[in-house]
């Protein structure tokens, strides 16, 4: 399985902001739309399906033009809550997409996810790509069960592309031995996952951070 962090300083000042106690909820969230935009652009890179044409310019002249494949949309699914914030501004880096929510909440006792969403259509397609936003991957139960969501309804998990903003090693093991063709694409991993299920060091309940 790939983990792709990259080395770019403003995803490493957008996690900064997001990680400090002092940051408020609107800039939480701001900062999350933020980061989520850069590392949105980082996972479909190679990812989107392109098709060569010809554009008319200003000038006259005919130019070849790679443009993004419209029949092919790609499908957006955030894992609410906190998921909602980093692909607020994927419509902008994604031309073409479509959005299918779901959402999971863990059991604060035996960190279980349970589904009280979901929003995908009961059949997918193996040609499907999909890119899964969560800022948190701490336990790994979330994203597997959502990833599962999307294999028993026909998609691969070769065309799955995960944005989150902290990763931590329970979820990365989780996801590698179910799922090792998966890329994950995220600012940071983080060391550990205390036994109350958060990373850390973390950037607290993003959930809460983000919407109280
Ligand atoms: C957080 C986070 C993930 C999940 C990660 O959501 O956004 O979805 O926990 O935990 P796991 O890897 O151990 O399964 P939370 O349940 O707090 O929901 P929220 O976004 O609605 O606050």
């Amino acid at each position: 399985m790939l983990v792709y962090s990259p080395p770019h300083p403003l995803i490493k000042h957008w996690l900064a902001i997001l990680r400090s106690e002092y940051t408020p909820s609107p800039m939480f969230r701001s900062a999350c739309s933020e980061l989520g935009r850069l590392l949105i652009y980082e996972a479909v890179r190679e990812f989107l399906p392109t098709m060569e044409q010809q554009v008319q310019t200003p000038l006259g002249a005919v130019a070849d033009a790679t443009l993004v494949d419209p029949s092919r949309p790609v499908k957006v699914i955030p894992i609410l809550r906190a998921g909602l914030v980093l692909l607020e501004q994927s419509s902008q880096v994604i031309p073409f997409q479509e959005t299918y929510h779901v959402g999971y909440v863990r059991d604060p006792a035996t960190l279980q996810a349970t589904s009280y969403l979901n929003k995908l259509p009961p059949q997918l397609s193996p040609d499907d790509l999909f890119l899964i936003t969560d800022p948190m991957l701490a336990t790994g139960g979330t994203i597997v069960k959502v990833v599962d969501d999307i294999v028993s309804r026909g998609g691969r998990p070769e065309n799955v592309r995960v944005v989150a903003v902290v990763v931590a090693p329970p979820a990365l093991k989780k996801l590698a031995d179910r799922y090792p063709g998966l890329k994950v694409y995220t600012a940071m991993i983080d060391e550990q996952v205390d036994e109350r299920g958060y990373i850390v060091p973390g950037l607290g309940d993003a959930g809460d951070r983000a919407y109280g």
